[in-house]
């Protein structure tokens, strides 16, 4: 039972150093972020308002062009400031990181809208 208990702590400690976040500014893997902020964008229900690829509401092209990062960030986390009183306000649901990834996935799409 103790030696149980012991390789129980001694996996997670390795999973626990394994699992440590990179710090802010490294870029990582791009396409991994992409990845996940595709499947955030489901998680946070936006494909219900906008569809797969902000066809249905909004307009997902050349989001880079018309919103920087940390615009597009306050926008997401409060419609509101944009005058936009339909949308959810997602401030305190999805954290940093998450919306990082979900970010990176909205450019990705806006990108492809572009040509
Ligand atoms: C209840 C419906 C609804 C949900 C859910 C929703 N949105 Fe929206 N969103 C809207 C509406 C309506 C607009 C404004 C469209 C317009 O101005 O033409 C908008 C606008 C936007 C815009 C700006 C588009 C532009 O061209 O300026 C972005 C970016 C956006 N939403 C992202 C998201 C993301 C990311 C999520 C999920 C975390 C989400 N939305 C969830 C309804 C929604």
């Amino acid at each position: 039972m103790h030696l149980f208990a012991g390789f129980l702590l001694l996996f997670y400690t390795i999973g626990g150093t394994n699992n440590q976040q990179k710090p802010p500014g490294e870029t990582g893997d791009k396409e991994g972020k992409i990845a996940k902020g595709k499947v955030l964008y489901e998680t946070f229900a936006c494909h219900s308002c906008h569809g797969k690829k902000g066809e249905i509401e909004g307009d997902f092209s050349n989001l880079n062009l018309r919103y920087t990062e940390s615009e597009l960030k306050a926008y997401i986390q409060n419609p509101r400031l944009y005058d936009n009183k339909q949308m959810p306000v997602y401030e305190g649901v999805i954290n940093e990181t998450d919306l990082n990834d979900l970010i990176l996935y909205l450019y990705h799409l806006g990108e492809g809208l572009s040509d």
